[in-house]
């Protein structure tokens, strides 16, 4: 983003998640504007409401991600509601484990929905607001999935590899529109995505959390150090820095 932070307006789509709220927090320290999308519409509202009693400006968005004509109003009526965007940080993505022959054709299709449409259908809304602006900043989430693969995650590692590829070629594309387009890869997270993870592989949480811990820093990561990648990479510090994939994941991809 050019210019004070302070005076960006950013959209966070999966801003009602582990993650996604806590990128909101953190962006709310920087007093930037924030759109909290999300489909669970409550919980987004709960975070806007959250950082507007810390003193910061956020507004609750109710949007299905993966359907085009949701993303287009979403898009419009925050820069109705705001008079501009400068930047968007796509956290919204979902999980369904299992290998090949475990995953039905409709668990393939929500993942790449949830995780890959989403990224697709906001860039491509919020790119011409972007450039009006004479530039801004793209985040999106990827996960050290998207780089090496995971067992009996076969889509989900499969539609974050695209995030981790559609960053990069939208870096390229749009550079000379003055937007940048950066990717973080998260390893495990204390949210409740890795609860979730634990009961569909029928695991005890506890269990799992132990085994996501087995990496060179021997513990997971949580939201608060992935919100910070963000903010970097969202920002001003990072303004030669496009097409990066930053991995923060405890050394779990090494
Ligand atoms: N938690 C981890 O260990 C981990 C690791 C690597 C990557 N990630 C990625 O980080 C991101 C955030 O994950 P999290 O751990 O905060 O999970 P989370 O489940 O807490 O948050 C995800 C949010 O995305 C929203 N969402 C999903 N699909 C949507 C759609 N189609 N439309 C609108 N909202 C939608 C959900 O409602 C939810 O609020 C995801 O993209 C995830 O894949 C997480």
């Amino acid at each position: 983003m050019n210019g004070p932070e302070a005076d960006r307006v950013v959209l966070v789509t999966g801003g009602a998640g582990g993650i996604g709220s806590a990128v909101c927090r953190r962006l709310a320290d920087h007093r930037t504007t924030l759109a909290v999308a999300d489909r669970d519409v409550e919980s987004a509202r709960e975070i806007a409401l959250e950082v507007r009693s810390a003193g910061g400006r956020a507004e609750p968005f109710g949007c299905d991600l993966s359907r085009p004509e949701e993303v287009e109003a979403l898009v419009a009526c925050v820069v109705e509601r705001f008079g501009a965007l400068h930047g968007l940080c796509t956290v919204a993505g979902s999980i369904r484990r299992g290998d090949i022959t475990e995953l039905t054709p409709a668990d393939w299709r929500a993942t790449f929905e949830d995780n890959l449409d989403s990224v697709f259908l906001t860039c491509r809304a919020a790119i011409p607001q972007l450039a009006k602006e004479g530039g801004g900043s793209i985040v999106t989430i990827a996960s050290g999935w998207g780089l090496r693969a995971g067992r009996r995650a076969a889509a989900y590692c499969a539609a974050k590899a695209g995030v981790v590829m559609l960053t990069q070629a939208m870096a390229l594309d749009h550079a000379s529109a003055g937007i940048r387009a950066n990717c973080v890869a998260p390893g495990d997270v204390r949210t409740s995505m890795l609860e979730r993870e634990a009961h569909q592989l029928g695991r005890p949480v506890a269990e799992f959390y132990e085994e996501a811990a087995d990496r060179p820093l021997g513990r997971v990561g949580e939201p608060r150090e992935i919100a910070d990648a963000v903010s970097f990479l969202l920002g001003e510090k990072s303004s030669f820095v496009t097409g990066a994939v930053l991995t923060v994941d405890g050394g779990g991809t090494l």
